[in-house]
């Protein structure tokens, strides 16, 4: 069974290789937990995220993590929720999929996820919790030297979606 564990937590405060941002497209940061982990980086972050212009929806681009006790920070712009008659449930699969790519090329052993899209892009819960841990799943089983991953839960309601997704899938 890949090493996939779900946390309560704040992604800002986890010394981990890699940290996985919920962007948007201009990678220049925003509020929730974007805003978060550019207040906790400082300035050089977005200093250097002006250098990648910008990012595709379901990409990834790869930075240093600065003032924060993460090595690097993958920033991933999701999708945004408009029904799911638009390629939506792929386009997330692609965002987990791309920043796992990214960090086994860049030596992270070790990665932590938000819930992407289910805030201010609201992709259902129940829909987005077992997307991200199967597709994790699916990616850790041809990926062994990535050691850990986990979802970093802000609040219990989110949580309790991963949790069971994660149950399901064993
Ligand atoms: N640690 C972990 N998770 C967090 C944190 C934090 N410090 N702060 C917020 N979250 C959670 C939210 O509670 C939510 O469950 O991250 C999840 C994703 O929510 P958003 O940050 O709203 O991200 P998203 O839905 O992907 O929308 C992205 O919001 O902030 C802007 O610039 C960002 O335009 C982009 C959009």
């Amino acid at each position: 069974m890949p090493n996939i564990e779900i946390i309560l937590g704040d992604i800002t405060r986890q010394a981990v290789d890699a940290i996985v941002n919920a962007a948007n497209c201009s990678l220049l940061g925003g509020g929730g937990v974007d805003g978060a982990i550019h207040r906790a980086a400082g300035p050089e972050l977005l200093a250097e995220c002006r250098t990648l212009h910008g990012c595709e929806t379901g990409k990834a681009k790869i930075t240093k993590g600065y003032r924060l006790p993460a090595k690097y920070v993958i920033h991933t712009p999701g999708p945004v929720w408009h029904g799911g008659g638009y390629g939506e449930e792929e386009l997330l699969r692609s965002c987990y999929r791309s920043c796992l790519e990214l960090a086994a090329e860049n030596g992270c052993e070790t990665v932590d996820f938000p819930s992407i899209s289910t805030g201010v892009y609201h992709f259902p819960l129940e829909k987005a919790a077992p997307i991200a841990v199967g597709t994790i799943a699916a990616f850790l089983r041809e990926h062994p030297e990535i050691r850990r991953v986990r979802m970093v839960c802000f609040d219990g309601r989110t949580k309790a979606f991963y949790d069971r997704a994660l149950e399901e899938l064993r």
